[in-house]
């Protein structure tokens, strides 16, 4: 079989950034089937060799020391270009007649990457249907779709409309990188390849859970979206979302693109829709002092660059057990880790030297930077009676496994090259996570509430988050990664 990759938006800064190099090292690492061409297409005029040239020297950029010159021009050939406008029919047709000069006849598998600016979505959609590039006589037609995936509920759901007028859902890949992260898939292993977690993995044993993402970076030059989309639409609706889902969902009944995609919605429909007097009380949102000043960002902002938010899952598992979601942008370090934490013991009985609740035990599933997973428990203090205190087992894969971490788009291109959509979400699931974010993003629109607090860059967002989640009866467990 023969396979092509179409990436819309050659010329922007995700192919040169992440597609590219993800390509490059998945051939250096021999896992990309050997008849893999890349085809670039955009506005931006190049003959095959002069994007072979630039894109040579961004991924040596990117990648430093694991790219290597001659295994680069290897690959280079496989990478070819056309110009065009997604707004041109003729320049669709053009495109499938180089696309069919270049496979020669029989079977192959293309597919369609949109990396483009999301508005040109739509667009590229309906001319790939009216060219018949998404017929599938000729082989599998696949379509990738990068996030943002609509700014709300209506709009994601018109695109779906647009997707579903020219693809059917099995061809359709919407991406979120998180899931292609290993140590977000670890998620998935740890709890249904071992039998110790699942029997604690419920309400009688988990006080509360929290996830937090947390970014040293501030919004850089990346104003011109972020000012509209704010923490809530960048990370919450997409990336927290998926990483609660696959901490809270029932096992799968086998491990398949569906079967998996339906539990994680089971956990969205069971997620309590917030309404819009508990919003006040049940979120935090807050922006870095000098936000305002960054180029590109509107002086009298209120965009939020923080927000906690407390979300409940009603279903048997999970009734009763919060979940607190944290992400910011300009805090004290770049961490995200998902966190059990345990209820105490029924009954103490030994001194220790915190008696707080969060003094029990707590898993700490450190999805990155250093990727791994801390356990922490009581232990005896030598020669102190029986003065307890709390300590930890540690897991770090980079001291178990050889290589490194792959760069999540590796993971993910393949499977949309060998056709496995576990990774992807689905349409409905998409619309479900945008339905539970969409009533926080209104209320803190109007009335407005909660008000919008303020931080220093390099602190654990605003001071509100903090007592705010003592309210709550907890505090955060804000440790700049447990493990290096
Ligand atoms: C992106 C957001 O989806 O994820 C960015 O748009 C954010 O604002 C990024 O910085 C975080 O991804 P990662 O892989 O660096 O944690």
């Amino acid at each position: 079989m023969q396979y092509s990759i179409i990436i819309f938006g050659a010329s922007g800064d995700l192919t040169s950034r992440k597609l590219v190099p993800a390509l490059y090292e998945l051939f250096r690492k021999r896992r990309l089937p050997g008849a893999v061409r890349i085809v670039g297409f955009s506005r931006t005029p190049f003959a095959h060799d002069a994007w072979r040239a630039k894109l040579g020297q961004s991924t040596a950029r990117f990648l430093g020391d694991s790219f290597d010159r001659p295994t680069w021009d290897a690959f280079a050939p496989k990478l070819f270009y056309q110009q065009g406008d997604i707004e041109r029919p003729e320049d669709f047709r053009r495109l499938s007649e180089f696309l069919r000069e270049l496979e020669g006849p029989g079977l192959g598998t293309r597919v369609y990457y949109l990396a483009m600016a999301p508005q040109s979505y739509e667009p590229a959609i309906r001319q790939l249907g009216m060219a018949g590039l998404a017929e599938q006589g000729q082989g599998p037609r696949r379509i990738v779709i990068e996030k943002p995936f609509g700014v709300d509920r209506a709009t994601a759901r018109r695109l779906n409309e647009v997707v579903h007028a020219v693809f059917a859902e099995e061809q359709v890949y919407r991406i979120d990188h998180y899931l292609g992260k290993e140590t977000v898939q670890n998620v998935l292993v740890l709890r249904f390849a071992n039998a110790i977690f699942e029997p604690v993995w419920n309400r009688n044993y988990v006080e509360h859970v929290e996830i937090t993402a947390a970014e040293e970076l501030t919004v850089g030059h990346r104003a011109g979206y972020y000012d509209k989309a704010g923490v809530l639409r960048d990370m919450f609706q997409n990336h927290l979302l998926q990483q609660l889902t696959l901490t809270a969902m029932e096992a799968p009944a086998r491990f398949e693109a569906d079967a998996v995609r339906d539990e994680k919605v089971k956990v969205l429909r069971a997620m309590r829709p917030m309404r819009p007097e508990d919003v006040a009380a049940a979120t935090v949102r807050g922006q870095y002092r000098g936000y305002r000043s960054e180029p590109g960002v509107d002086a009298a902002s209120q965009t939020a660059t923080f927000a906690a938010v407390r979300l409940s899952i009603d279903n048997w598992r999970w009734q009763g057990v919060p979940f607190y979601l944290r992400s910011g942008k300009a805090m004290s370090c770049p961490t995200t880790q998902i966190i059990i934490q345990f209820r105490q013991p029924p009954l103490m009985l030994f001194e220790g030297e915190s008696r707080g609740p969060h003094e029990a035990n707590r898993l700490v599933i450190q999805i990155q930077p250093a990727e791994g997973i801390q356990l922490h428990f009581q232990t005896k203090v030598p020669e102190a009676g029986m003065r307890v205190r709390l300590t930890d087992l540690s897991f770090r894969f980079q001291e178990k496994f050889q290589g490194g971490m792959p760069d999540a788009y590796q993971r993910l291109l393949l499977d949309v090259i060998s056709g496995d959509a576990s990774l992807f979400a689905r349409a409905d699931e998409v619309e479900l996570a945008w339905g539970i974010i969409d009533p926080i993003s209104e209320a803190w629109v109007n009335p407005g509430l909660p008000p919008l607090a303020f931080y220093e860059p390099g602190e654990w967002g605003p001071e509100e988050a903090r007592q705010w989640m003592r309210r709550e009866g907890h505090e955060w467990f804000d440790t700049c990664p447990v493990l290096y």
